[in-house]
């Protein structure tokens, strides 16, 4: 019988039975489902974010309740000592964190999306004081400010990167979106402001409008396999530009064990899960893990660390395949529905 082929993978410094990630979603916020996820064969669970804006709006309702209810009774007083009792949206943050922490054996990771530099300060510190293993600082904004230029934008999350990884020991991965306008300048930047590892890539969520009321309405849709497609560029591109020790993670689009072999292929260390799980359930990581294993067995891989980066810009044997060239043979490769051939120049 042969051995089975060894699942292990190193991200941001913690070792992992295998390359598969629960990623930030709603999932991994409550014991039972993350012990589900755990229990599937998860390596590791990246808590949602906490987001500052979270703790503002609970302590704008606080302030107004507290207000109306102080001009109406005597006894308003007595509002006073409970306030003391009133768990934050980020206390009971990190309380979750505490619990999950102490009732599962898989890496925790926490995630952090602040607005301004003290907050994303503060809460990395407490998160890393609650047991996180590691944090992940989620980089979420709109470039919609036309007073803002790319490098004040980037400047300002550069700033944070730095003034959170001087607050907190545990390791530090920054999650970003594919929308900088020089991803691989500013991938090392941050690297150099002291992340250990890289997320790619955060999905943006577009609001849509409702015909009816004119309101615009928050919309979220589970991803497509083929969002993958941008990860998998990103990380081939610069998995040989950046020291081998950062670490990189590729998420979106991840669904079966085929998506994970691709992630490992050009160079990343974990494949992370969302939208897959939420539509099919925590168990949905056990068959992943399957397929990635019979695809080992059926070409010859002994280890996850043979596979990662045998498909990278570096090793292929056309080094921009990711880049300028693949965009002409890939608008060349349409084929109309019926048309035996494809547009364009021919290229074979
Ligand atoms: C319902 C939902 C909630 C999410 N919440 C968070 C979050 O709190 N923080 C975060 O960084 N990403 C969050 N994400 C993004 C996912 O972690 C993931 O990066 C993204 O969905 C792409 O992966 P997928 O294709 O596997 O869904 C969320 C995604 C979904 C679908």
């Amino acid at each position: 019988m042969s051995t089975p082929p060894d699942l292990r993978t190193r991200y941001l410094g913690l070792d992992l039975r295998s390359p598969i990630v629960a990623s930030a979603s709603p999932l991994n916020d409550q014991l039972e489902s993350v012990r589900s996820i755990e229990d599937a064969g998860a390596a590791a669970i990246v808590m949602p974010s906490l987001f500052e804006e979270e703790i503002l709006f609970e302590e704008i309702d606080l302030n107004m309740s507290l207000e109306s209810g102080s001009g109406h009774f005597a006894e308003a007083l007595d509002y006073f000592p409970a306030v003391i009792e009133i768990a934050t949206a980020a206390d009971r943050y990190l309380a979750r964190l505490e619990t999950i922490k102490a009732q599962c054996s898989v890496p925790v990771i926490a995630s952090l999306n602040a607005t301004s530099t003290g907050a994303w300060i503060r809460y990395a510190r407490l998160m890393a004081d609650a047991g996180a293993d590691a944090l992940e600082l989620n980089l979420y904004h709109v470039a919609a400010d036309q007073q803002r230029n790319a490098a004040d934008m980037e400047g300002a999350d550069l700033d944070v990167i730095a003034a959170v990884r001087a607050e907190i020991d545990i390791p530090l991965a920054v999650k970003l979106s594919p929308y900088y306008s020089a991803m691989a300048n500013f991938a090392a930047l941050v690297v150099a402001a002291g992340a250990d590892g890289l997320v790619l890539f955060n999905r943006f969520y577009q609001p849509d409008l409702d015909l009816d009321t004119l309101d615009v309405v928050p919309r979220i849709e589970l991803s497509h396999q083929w969002e993958l497609r941008l990860p998998l560029r990103w990380v081939a591109i610069l998995r040989p530009q950046l020291d081998a020790a950062v670490s990189l993670a590729a998420t979106s689009g991840i669904a079966t064990g085929s998506d994970v072999v691709k992630a490992l292929l050009v160079g990343s260390d974990v494949a992370m899960m969302a939208s897959a799980l939420l539509r099919d359930g925590p168990g949905h990581i056990a068959p992943v893990e399957q397929q990635l294993r019979d695809w080992m067995d059926g070409h010859g891989y002994e280890s996850v660390s043979q596979i990662r980066g045998s498909a990278s810009h570096a090793t292929s044997d056309d080094p921009t395949a990711f880049e300028r060239a693949n965009y002409m043979r890939t608008l060349y490769s349409w084929t109309a529905p019926g048309e035996l051939g494809n547009f364009g120049p021919d290229h074979t």
